[in-house]
């Protein structure tokens, strides 16, 4: 058989292989454009209609035909095909099906190169604002969280080992900080995306008399791009994203590093309820932390997914490379697995269970209120090396006597200075060491109240 049936096949002789066109199709990944496709097109139509390019006639039919189809895919009775290769052709070549020559002309003025920046835009922005959501369901989980906690004591770590008591409230709220600034890099990278790509075309713009600005105003974008050469080679916006949730998941992946330590027996800090764990097949006893390890290793696969974007793009000539179309597969299971993530993370947050008393114990075991005895003696009139000195002693004391430095009696404590009196048990116990750092973003229960309060009050004025 001579010539090509594409819908680009014109100039060609022969037919594509059948290999290469299993090779080349994108449309078992883009299909899930759909929606940003259609709106895409609906709005590049009206504007060939304002501006005098296609028939008002014409506009109606292509947008009502669009509006049918999209009815088709959500119902599931669209059949999308390998050989029209993607989402655009196979849109546009329903269209055509249905609507006839009308659908033909849809493509005036514009390319897939322009088309699939558009969508992937528009993709991009709906998919930031859905995840807003869910930052916000976990960030909420963790302030009402660290309210429930804002006593607790625990121990809190630098190189995993005991340093100073802080509490569990303090600790959520850190995680809560992590997450804010994740929110704000999402809506910095939405507002830098948030310009319309169409009427670059191909490459170098179009001959007809676009109206860019009406487009954008259509599909909601605060502006138009540049430069079309620009535009459609950019996929910066793709890797920012994939840069932002990779962040996102390395918090995620942290919290879940001190969820699956905290829920062993030698810390027992949390319990998680049952529903988020499972069991060994061959140890009765074993109740695992799936949850928190499964974020742990999938946020392995995103931050490869933002790997493959750089490297994507890292060769590329302007204009519009072919190679793009290898953004997809790792933008979407990006979008799919920070959105699970983050799913059980806001369902997970607020079944914590907290064991008070194992978090206690463990503050009260790691001589965790060594430096509060230093700051004592400081305060008694002894430089502060010499108080290290001599508080490392003590601890060096309690240890062989296998208590804490708050249960050694009065004489015990004055070998080691004799500016030691009575009143120092107030600033050695776990309370009198929290409680004295009470200051703006420190750990006293009453600055972490106050800290939920101030949350509380800047998300209502948001
Ligand atoms: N499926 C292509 C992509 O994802 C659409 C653009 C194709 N353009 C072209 N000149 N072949 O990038």
């Amino acid at each position: 058989m001579s010539g090509n049936q594409k819908l680009w096949g014109g100039r060609f002789a022969e037919s594509t292989s059948a290999l290469v066109e299993q090779f080349s199709e994108s449309v078992s990944f883009d299909a899930r454009l759909y929606r940003q496709d259609i709106r895409g097109s609906q709005a590049h139509a009206r504007m060939l209609g304002k501006v005098g390019v296609l028939s008002a006639q014409d506009v109606e039919k292509i947008v009502a035909g669009l509006e049918a189809i999209l009815a088709e895919i959500e119902a599931g009775t669209f059949e999308w095909s390998e050989k029209l290769e993607d989402v655009h052709m196979n849109i546009e070549a329903r269209l055509t099906e249905r609507i006839g020559d009308a659908g033909k002309r849809l493509h005036t003025g514009r390319s897939r190169n322009d088309q699939v920046a558009t969508d992937l835009r528009l993709y991009v922005r709906d998919v930031i604002d859905e995840l807003l959501i869910l930052i916000d369901r976990v960030a909420d989980g963790l302030l009402d969280l660290a309210e429930r906690e804002a006593e607790t004591v625990m121990p809190g770590f630098t190189h995993l080992q005991i340093a100073q008591p802080v509490t569990f409230g303090h600790h959520m709220l850190a995680w809560r900080e992590q997450m804010l600034r994740d929110r704000s890099r999402l809506v910095d990278a939405r507002r830098r995306l948030n310009l319309l790509p169409l009427g670059a075309a191909a490459l170098a713009g179009t001959v007809y008399p676009i109206d860019r600005h009406y487009v954008a105003e259509l599909l909601g974008f605060d502006g138009v791009t540049e430069n079309s050469l620009d535009t459609v080679s950019d996929r910066d916006f793709a890797i920012e994203f994939c840069a932002a949730a990779s962040l996102i998941l390395v918090h995620l992946s942290r919290w879940s590093e001190e969820l699956i330590l905290w829920s062993t027996p030698m810390f027992g800090f949390v319990n998680l309820p049952d529903r988020f764990c499972t069991g060994s097949s061959i140890m009765p006893q074993k109740k695992n932390p799936d949850v928190p390890e499964l974020v742990r290793g999938k946020t392995g696969r995103v931050i490869g997914n933002l790997n493959a974007l750089l490297v994507l793009m890292k060769g590329q000539p302007l204009a519009y490379n072919r190679d793009n179309q290898e953004d997809k597969p790792p933008l979407f299971d990006t979008v799919d697995t920070v959105s699970i993530c983050l799913s059980v993370y806001a369902e997970m947050i607020p079944a914590i269970e907290v064991r008070r008393d194992h978090c206690r114990a463990a503050a009260a075991k790691g001589f965790s209120t060594a430096t509060d005895l230093a700051d004592y003696l400081v305060r008694k009139g002894l430089p502060f090396r010499d108080a290290h000195h001599a508080v490392g002693s003590t601890v060096a004391f309690a240890q062989q006597k296998g208590c804490d430095i708050a249960e050694l009696s009065l004489a015990e404590l004055r070998q080691f200075s004799d500016l030691i009196g009575e009143d120092v048990y107030a600033c050695i116990t776990l309370e009198g060491s929290l409680n004295a750092r009470d200051h703006y973003g420190a750990t006293s229960p009453k600055q972490v109240r106050a800290a939920i309060a101030r949350a509380r009050a800047a998300k209502k004025e948001a």
